[in-house]
């Protein structure tokens, strides 16, 4: 098992090991102490792993409460997050209790947010099950609901007291999923580490990619923890990539927008001379390898139009997040008619 250390708020363990979800009482207990366990799931996660968990709790003297709400992002919304707060007052969760979310992004962004405003707020472990949350979402302290306005624009910043990380679940991940977080994956790379790029054409160990990821994401978030400034690295290939996911009308899945939006930037990078040629390969073969997609299937106008309703967009201005080598990217802050440019050059010759 390896374990990486977080040391924002009161400071938090992730422990990263195959085999580690049967270990989740003992070592829930070790952070939390036992009391009462309201584990939050999906209908999907519930049906794979909820067992194993409310086992591995109860051997360790937790007393154990679920709630399984229907897969899909179409849940994470107020009304599921009325029902998570309702059952934990029906359960007479207290202060002292803990909310576990065991699934992915959707269930931690949702049982967090939980976790964070019920009793102004109690402790919650995060037990990721896809690629995406065990390298990002679990990871950081955002938690969130969408609303009909959009994705995420109802949350707050409240850390896990503990993240359990166990590889064997993405076993039984559908691959299109286990695809889509690559993509974050090979975000790590090209924000932060270009050496990283040589573990992943193809990954041969699965656990040290994640620690990898969640080391760079840890040290990111320790810097910038309210998302002010260096932590919008983080979004690098989302500015792009939340535009054509909209565009495809969510037919394209997160992180295969993502892997568009990162290649469309480094493109837009060299066009603009911000970086040069050298910045484009590593990226595409990683993306390519994982059989991500690299081009845009929307014109640029298409894509400026949904910038420009962007809901989050500070007025006025953009963030774009730009490769300048291999490794390295910066936040550039322009007006909104300068991001056009980048767009421009991103589609140069066409929609592509
Ligand atoms: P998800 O939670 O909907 O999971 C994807 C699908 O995989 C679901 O159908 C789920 O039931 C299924 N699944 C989960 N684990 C499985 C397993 N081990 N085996 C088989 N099936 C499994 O989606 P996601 O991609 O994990 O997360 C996307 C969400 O994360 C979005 O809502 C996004 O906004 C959020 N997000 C949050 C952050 C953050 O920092 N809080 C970061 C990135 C993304
Ligand atoms: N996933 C982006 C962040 O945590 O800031």
């Amino acid at each position: 098992m390896r374990t990486v250390r977080v040391r924002v708020g009161a400071g938090y363990d992730i422990h990263i090991g195959k085999g580690l979800l049967s270990r989740c009482g003992e070592l829930s207990k070790n952070a939390v102490g036992v009391c009462k366990a309201a584990v939050v799931c999906d209908s999907n996660v519930s049906a794979l792993y909820l067992r194993a968990v409310r086992e591995s709790l109860l051997a360790a003297g937790f007393e154990v409460v679920t709630l399984s709400f229907p897969a899909g992002e179409s849940s994470k919304n107020m009304k599921t997050l009325t029902q998570l707060l309702e059952f934990f007052a029906e359960k007479q969760l207290t202060r002292t209790d803990c909310v576990f979310a065991l699934g992915g992004g959707v269930t931690g962004d949702l049982a967090g947010f939980a976790a964070g405003v019920y009793l102004r707020g109690i402790r919650f472990v995060q037990i990721p099950t896809t690629l995406l949350a065990a390298v990002d979402s679990s990871v950081g302290g955002k938690t969130a609901v969408d609303l009909p306005a959009g994705k995420n624009l109802a949350g707050a910043f409240w850390q896990p007291a503990l993240v359990l990380c166990d590889p064997a679940l993405l076993g039984t991940l559908p691959a299109a999923e286990f695809a889509s977080g690559m993509a974050e994956v090979i975000k790590y790379a090209a924000i932060k580490d270009a050496a990283f790029y040589g573990k992943l054409n193809p990954v041969s160990d699965l656990e040290a990619v994640i620690a990898r990821c969640v080391e760079i994401k840890r040290d990111v978030v320790s810097r910038d923890e309210r998302d002010t400034g260096e932590r919008q690295l983080l979004n690098f290939g989302h500015t792009f990539g939340h535009a054509v996911e909209l565009l495809s009308n969510f037919a394209l899945p997160h992180g295969h927008a993502v892997a568009i939006g990162m290649c469309m930037m480094a493109r837009a990078a060299v066009k603009m001379g911000a970086a040069d040629e050298s910045v484009i390969a590593p990226l595409a073969e990683a993306v390519r390898a994982h059989a991500l997609p690299d081009e845009c299937p929307f014109g640029a106008e298409e894509v400026y139009n949904i910038m420009l309703s962007d809901k989050k967009r500070e007025t006025g201005s953009i963030s774009l997040i730009v490769p300048t080598a291999i490794g390295v990217c910066e936040r550039r802050k322009m007006p909104v008619e300068e991001a056009r440019k980048w767009i421009d050059a991103a589609l140069e010759g066409g929609r592509k």
